[in-house]
């Protein structure tokens, strides 16, 4: 199987933890894009979604799926979302679509997060992939300097020659050459300096379900 048919299978996947009659949160990249064309098949069912990114609410709205601001929404059963690597213990890295602070906001309202990934998400430490970081432009040299003084390399996101700009107005780092240990304690340092937004570690807001496409079918992990 491709990767596309494997994040096909996993989108599909997910269906199965959208509770009918509520409202479902949705997160953002490649493989909610698929879970986006698979929920369009129940929107009958459901009251709607909270979306993670303006590129999520354009593709909920086009195929007919309300979308709710996170503000009128006091609690979500589920939110359905991607990452970019998953440990064995539920922690994850995202933001590779650069809408990590509005996935974790969406995340943290939600009573249950369920991952959808293929298998080449699935690491033993976190680290792997670069680690985004959303930080207030100002602050972008320092928050450079104090990872490269962890002894990591860190560069700014660029789109056709520009810093990319978020859906909050913010600039993204990413950081390259982390080991991240003990992702629960990185995370609470890292939110904690001046100017970040957002680190891309999700382990306060940790999935509780990772819907893994293999070869062999779907494999769920549950932490
Ligand atoms: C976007 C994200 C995505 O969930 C993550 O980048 C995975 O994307 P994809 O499904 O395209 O591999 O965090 O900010």
């Amino acid at each position: 199987m491709t990767q596309d048919e494997l994040k096909a299978l996993v989108g599909q996947a997910a269906l199965n933890y959208v509770v009918p009659g509520e409202i479902v949160g949705v997160g953002t990249g490649s493989t909610v894009n698929k879970f986006i064309e698979a929920l369009a098949t129940m929107k009958d069912q459901i009251k709607g979604a909270v979306s993670s990114s303006e590129a999520s609410t354009l593709r909920l709205k086009a195929l007919g799926i309300p979308v709710f601001d996170s503000n009128e929404v006091e609690r979500l059963s589920v939110y359905i979302d991607g990452a970019d690597e998953i440990d064995h213990q539920g922690h994850m890295v995202k933001g590779g679509g650069a809408a990590l602070t509005r996935e974790k906001i969406v995340a943290a309202q939600s009573a249950q997060f369920v991952c959808i990934a293929d298998e080449s998400k699935l690491v033993q430490v976190l680290g792997a992939f670069p680690l985004p970081v959303e930080v207030i432009p100002m602050a972008t040299t320092r928050i450079v300097r104090q990872f490269q003084a962890m002894g990591a390399n860190a560069v700014v996101r660029q789109v056709n020659g520009q810093p990319l700009v978020t859906d909050n107005g913010q600039h993204i780092v990413d950081v390259n050459g982390l080991k991240i240990a003990d992702p629960l304690a990185f995370e609470s340092e890292v939110n904690n300096w001046p100017g970040v937004v957002t680190v891309g570690v999700f382990a306060h807001q940790k999935a509780s379900v990772c819907l893994l496409g293999t070869a062999s079918g779907v494999r769920t992990l549950t932490f």
